[in-house]
C-alpha cells in the first residue's frame, strides 16, 4: 500500500446535503478533488465514503494526512 499525496495544502469547503452519500479521496490522485474520480486504481488506497446527516457545509480534508478523514484535523498545518 502506497502513501497518499498531498493534493491541497489546505481543507476543501464543501456544501453537503442530508441523505446524500460522498466519496472523499483519501489517495490524493483524483482530478475531482475532495472527491474520489477513480484515480486511487492500483494504489491500494480507497474512497471514504460518507452520508451527509445534515445538509451544511464541511471542510473536507486536501492534504489527505489527517487522522479524522473525511474532515480536516489541521494536519496539512505541519506539512
Ligand atoms: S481517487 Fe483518491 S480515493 Fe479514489
Amino acid at each position: 500500500m502506497s502513501e497518499p499525496v498531498v493534493a491541497a495544502k489546505s481543507p476543501f469547503e464543501v456544501e453537503v446535503e442530508a441523505g446524500k452519500s460522498y466519496a472523499w479521496c483519501a489517495c490524493g490522485h483524483s482530478k475531482s478533488q475532495p472527491y474520489c474520480d477513480g484515480s486511487h486504481k492500483g494504489t491500494g488506497m480507497v474512497p471514504k465514503v460518507f452520508k451527509a446527516e445534515k445538509s451544511e457545509t464541511l471542510w473536507l480534508c486536501g492534504c489527505k494526512q489527517t487522522r479524522n478523514g473525511p474532515h480536516c484535523d489541521g494536519s496539512h498545518n505541519d506539512l
